[in-house]
């Protein structure tokens, strides 16, 4: 009998088992996974656990300050906070292929990981102690997707699975390896995570960076993080949060079109708005929001974001198309 409870006691019996009495360290990404992930290898191993968030600079409006004062406030769990906007910025500086982009801001997380762990590990060390173990919050669709399954596809190299170095020096823990993300969210709630934090929408690894079809700068991520919170705010002043599984907003960096507005004409990027809905990610069909939600939200954003001249609506199922645009 598959409950929530079973789960919870099952995976926090085999994180001890696999862990003993070393040191563990987990990345905190901002979303369910890692949250819930987490939260479960505290509840098991407890204080032997360090949550590390690495900000790559990739995220959306208010979400690094989500995760250093929500998550911190729910669980009481250890954090070490490592800026390095600037480290992402450079490695991803000129790429645009979507697969190299995944590639480098993998690698670039573990090496950051690593860093974060020589910077902790002097504490640790006054115990005797190294940490040896890393947490992952890689669902099962994860694996499937990176042909991490048996007979899988590789379709997309998943962040938290595709990509990871050669060199990497911690063991993993992947206490959600087996699960859908409906299950990862029970057990969350089960651990007593805030519903702000459980009943997040999914938000992937590589963040904002997959979102910018064409290279990564500065200046676009201030673009898209603005119509980002506009596309997010009107949805949840609609009270339709709960009517899609997730909307990513998407930057066509390399495409322009001609537009008119004020005195004079524009030649500026467009916004993709890709409200899905979706029982696992596996699947999932277009959400037919309404057309004055979309209509309000296509007005302020082309107000509202410098750059921006027209927003249009991605109508495609997946399949064929995937959720994410990279
Ligand atoms: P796709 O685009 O493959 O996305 O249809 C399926 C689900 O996975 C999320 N996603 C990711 N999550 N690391 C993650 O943790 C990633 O690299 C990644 N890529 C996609 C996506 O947002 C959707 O919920």
């Amino acid at each position: 009998n598959w409950t929530t409870g079973n789960i919870l006691e099952e995976q926090v019996q085999r994180i001890r088992e696999q862990v003993g009495d070393a040191r563990v360290i987990c990345g905190l990404s901002g979303g369910v996974d890692s949250a819930v992930a987490a939260a479960l290898v505290q509840r098991a191993v407890g204080d032997q656990l360090t949550c590390v968030f690495v900000d790559h600079g990739l995220l959306r409006e208010g979400e690094a300050e989500q995760v250093e004062r929500d998550f911190v406030a729910a669980t009481g769990v250890r954090l070490y906070v490592a800026n390095e906007q600037r480290r992402f910025l450079d490695a991803l500086a000129g790429v645009s292929d979507p697969e190299t982009k995944r590639k480098i801001i993998g690698r670039e997380f573990i090496r950051a990981f690593e860093e974060a762990e020589r910077a902790i590990i002097s504490e640790a060390a006054a115990d005797g102690e190294s940490i040896r173990f890393l947490v992952q919050g890689t669902l099962y669709p994860d694996v499937v997707e990176s042909g991490g399954g048996e007979g899988a596809s590789n379709i997309k190299s998943h962040h938290n699975v595709g990509g990871l170095p050669e060199d990497l020096q911690f063991e993993l823990v992947e206490p959600l390896r087996a699960l859908f993300k409906d299950e990862v969210r029970a057990v969350g709630a089960q651990l007593g995570l805030p519903a702000e934090i459980v009943g997040r929408q999914p938000f992937p690894g590589p963040g904002l960076g997959i979102r910018i079809v064409g290279e990564v700068t500065e200046e676009r991520l201030a673009l898209l993080r603005t119509a980002d919170a506009i596309a997010r705010a009107e949805l949840t002043a609609a009270g339709l949060d709960n009517e899609v599984w997730q909307m990513p907003v998407v930057l066509l960096a390399d495409v322009r079109s001609v537009g008119v507005q004020g005195d004079g004409r524009t030649y500026g990027h467009p916004i993709v708005l890709r409200p899905v809905s979706s029982e696992d990610a596996m699947t999932a069909d277009w959400s037919r929001l309404p057309y004055d939600l979309l209509a309000r939200i296509s007005n302020r954003i082309t107000n509202e974001v410098d750059g921006v001249n027209r927003v249009v609506l991605d109508v495609t199922s997946k399949p064929p198309g995937t959720i994410e645009w990279e």
